[in-house]
């Protein structure tokens, strides 16, 4: 048998977990004046090389990457923020005023080892926001994210923190560097991430590794006048909205683009792989990738990981399933499901059955009526219906029930 990669999981028993997690982050997205944007899944591979950075993880030993058939190195997109920002400068956007808000929903994929909540091939729910300097876009990101999870009734903490811009994050890690390379029990990630962006080694989960940085200089101490004062405007507004949260000064996320506000969604409930959805600012990524210079902040969340989290409202019975006791009424009830289907979610079964059958295939497939043709419904132009909700059973006219009112069936 031909069964899923290790990593991959068919969106199947989850569906309806998917589906309610999805209405609920675009329904709010929407409120925020975001829209969608749906770019490809696979993209150059010099794409994320340049985004995420040669020190993140996600490059350094993620990245689903392959030469087509042309020859061309493509890369399975591991995030969705790059391919968003290509496509952005690729539509000239950056070259245009005023603010773009997009929102996204797809797969991503990240050669990672599987466990509980890691997946290599998972979905995400990301927004990105392009032309805003003001930290209170960053505050209306959180808040958005915020309002997702609060409509799906997930409780969470939230962390944040500023790992300052071009004036004073350069002077922070000749200091850090100077104290990562006094050190020589890093572990092997570690000893990667000093040389390439070391600010990553703060957020690092080896043991040893921790005990070491809890001596290590902080971003929060090296901030300059501007990155300093947006970071208390951002912890202003979100306690004014009031949002509970906490200020973790060695969250470095795990991409390098970042700059400035920096944020993740922990959940307490689901195990180690906590992160329910982690974004922040990146001002000077669409510039790297060929633009013109434009702020921008997002963030993204990850859809299965929300699954254990929530509590989808039980489906209710629903719809119309139609069946004849007789074969000649076969064709007959095709036709009615057409006439029901421009009003209302219509099953019909294609085999003559006895009545009990049918009952009992409607049942299985949650309709609320169950609509019967025999012998006898046929010669008096009726049909027979009985409400699996109220327990009811009628006999009316045929072409009247057709053009019946369906809206609560
Ligand atoms: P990220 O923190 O790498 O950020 O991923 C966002 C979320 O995706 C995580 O918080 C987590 O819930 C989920 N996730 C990540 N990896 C996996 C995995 N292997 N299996 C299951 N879920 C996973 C980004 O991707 C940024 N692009 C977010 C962003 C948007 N920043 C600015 N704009």
């Amino acid at each position: 048998m031909i069964t899923a990669l290790r990593g991959m999981k068919d969106i199947i028993d989850d569906a309806s977990e998917y589906e309610y997690i999805l209405n609920a982050a675009i329904a709010c997205a929407k409120l925020y004046g975001f829209n969608l944007i749906d770019a490809p899944i696979l993209e150059e591979t010099a794409l994320f090389r340049r985004s995420a950075g040669e020190s993140s993880d996600i490059v350094g030993k993620e990245m689903y990457e392959f030469v087509d058939k042309g020859g061309a190195s493509v890369c399975l997109r591991p995030e969705g923020t790059a391919g968003v920002v290509r496509a952005f400068i690729e539509k000239k956007l950056d070259r245009t005023s005023g603010v773009h808000r997009f929102f996204y929903h797809g797969s991503m994929f990240r050669y990672e080892r599987p466990q509980k909540g890691r997946l290599r091939q998972f979905h995400q729910f990301g927004v990105e926001s392009f032309g805003e300097k003001s930290v209170y876009e960053d505050a209306a990101i959180i808040l958005l994210a915020r309002d997702i999870f609060d409509a799906l009734d997930i409780r969470y903490e939230l962390q944040i923190n500023s790992l300052g811009c071009v004036n004073c994050m350069p002077k922070y890690k000749e200091k850090l560097n100077a104290f990562l390379n006094a050190q020589n029990n890093l572990c092997d990630d570690c000893e990667r991430r000093t040389k390439t962006n070391p600010i990553r080694t703060l957020d690092c989960k080896n043991d040893t590794c921790r005990k070491i940085y809890e001596n290590a200089p902080l971003i929060a101490n090296f901030l300059c006048d501007e990155c300093k004062s947006d970071f208390a405007a951002l912890q202003d507004i979100l306690t004014f909205s009031g949002v509970m949260f906490s200020h973790n000064k060695r969250l470095a996320r795990g991409l390098d683009y970042y700059n400035k506000t920096a944020f993740e969604f922990i959940s307490g409930e689901i195990g180690s792989q906590d992160a329910i959805a982690g974004g922040g600012r990146y001002d000077k990524l669409v510039m790297h990738l060929g633009g013109k210079p434009t702020y921008a902040v997002g963030f993204a969340l990850g859809v299965e990981r929300m699954y254990d989290l929530i509590n989808p409202p039980r489906r209710e019975r629903e719809g119309v399933y139609i069946g004849a006791i007789d074969s000649e009424a076969i064709r007959d009830i095709f036709a009615y499901a057409q006439v029901l289907r421009k009003r209302v979610k219509t099953f019909v079964e294609y085999e003559p059955k006895k009545l009990a059958a049918h009952l009992k295939n409607a049942d299985r497939m949650n309709a609320k009526l169950c609509a019967v043709i025999g012998d006898e419904e046929r010669a008096d132009g009726a049909i027979w219906i009985k409400d699996l909700l109220a327990g009811k059973e009628s006999r009316p006219n045929l072409n009247e029930w057709l053009t019946r009112d369906f809206r609560s069936a």
